[in-house]
């Protein structure tokens, strides 16, 4: 399915040349803000948050202000039409009329490709699910360029909830297209890297690691990319209760690590990194939420911009075929075509990559 706009859903559905002229973009336009003040001047955009955010949210609000463009939206659905019953077709399509271009974010996985094929302008996804974050991840890679110089040969350790966490699964596809990266991938079992993430580590060329602790690995790291256990993302409290706090970085582990070693973090922190690394001038998590206001500043421009259309659904329907991913949001929107792409005799549903065994 072909859509005439070109949307931001996962970043690798664009060439890393992509991403490195937003990179380059954002960088310029942290050099010189003043330049870019009027470079969306009339220009609305339109913020569909109907899950918590205060960085994504207002770094976006703040990136379109900067740029001289307006911004109407909701962040609390249940002040919206959403309240009554509206599914996310009709709401998507109503406001892509008003606005230029839209940012959303969702609980569910697939969300925003599912808004995507409906809207008529650019959607741009701020998070949907457990799934993906493509605009943290150009948040961490000029992060990364601007602190460590470069994006290829670095040792990343990612900490925490990485089978929930949506920023480590964009990161790692992201980080794996760069030649001679390595992942440390430190966490408990329960929490472990999901496999298409992996396989995609793997096809890349790229080595992944697997640990527990993260006292044995953080002196061999040019980058620690800490994560929150995700609380809302749990079956029950009971399993949240049984990971949380399982990994805490404090100045005694941190005074283990190189002292050009890098700590990030996506925020927000619930208590995985404590306060006493804040001062630690290897800690960059606050600076890297101002670099994520100038890459996304860069990212509306270049969107705004671009005139192609994406093409949205590249596999097959399979009649009588529904995700086996009880979240995915074709299981909650039940107008959507369930396409999947086939790798042998598995499926992967085209929204939120799970996977499924094709029964003939
Ligand atoms: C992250 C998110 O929403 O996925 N936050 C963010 O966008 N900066 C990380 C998190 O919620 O833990």
């Amino acid at each position: 399915m072909i859509s005439n706009f070109s949307h931001l859903i996962d970043l690798n559905d664009y060439p890393v040349s992509w991403w490195n002229k937003i990179i380059e973009l954002g960088h310029e336009i942290k050099l010189h803000p003043q330049r870019f003040t009027h470079a969306c001047d009339g220009k609305i955009m339109g913020t569909l948050f109907y899950e918590p955010s205060t960085r994504t949210q207002m770094s976006f609000q703040s990136a379109m202000i900067r740029l001289g463009g307006s911004i109407i939206g909701f962040d609390n659905p249940a002040t919206s039409s959403v309240s009554k019953g509206e599914n996310l077709k009709d709401t998507t399509k109503i406001v892509s009329n008003y606005a230029d271009i839209l940012v959303m974010r969702h609980p569910l996985p697939g969300a925003a490709k599912a808004a995507a094929l409906t809207a008529d302008c650019p959607v741009i996804n701020a998070g949907d699910g457990g799934h993906l974050h493509p605009t943290q991840t150009l948040t961490d890679l000029l992060t990364l360029k601007e602190e460590k110089g470069r994006l290829d040969n670095l040792n990343i350790g990612l900490c925490g909830d990485l089978v929930n966490g949506r920023t480590v699964h964009s990161l790692c596809k992201a980080l794996s297209a760069y030649s001679g990266n390595t992942f440390v991938l430190i966490s408990t079992p329960q929490l472990r890297l999901p496999a298409y993430i992996k396989d995609v580590i793997t096809a890349s060329g790229s080595k992944y690691t697997e640990v527990s602790s993260l006292d044995e690995v953080i002196n061999d790291l040019d980058m620690l990319y800490m994560t929150r256990i995700q609380r809302e993302r749990f079956a029950s409290e009971e399993d949240y209760l049984s990971q949380k706090d399982t990994y805490i970085l404090d100045k005694k582990k941190l005074n283990k690590a190189r002292a050009d070693m890098i700590v990030m973090h996506p925020m927000p922190r619930v208590d995985e990194i404590s306060t006493d690394v804040d001062d630690d001038s290897r800690a960059i998590y606050f600076k890297q939420a101002k670099y994520g206001m100038y890459v996304r500043m860069a990212l509306i421009m270049t969107m705004l911009e671009t005139d192609t259309s994406t093409s949205l659904l590249k596999g097959k329907v399979h009649k009588n075929c529904s995700c086996p991913n009880p979240k995915c949001i074709t299981n909650t929107e039940s107008y959507l075509p369930k396409s999947f792409l086939g790798i042998g005799d598995t499926i992967e549903c085209e929204y939120c990559d799970e996977r499924k065994l094709l029964t003939h």
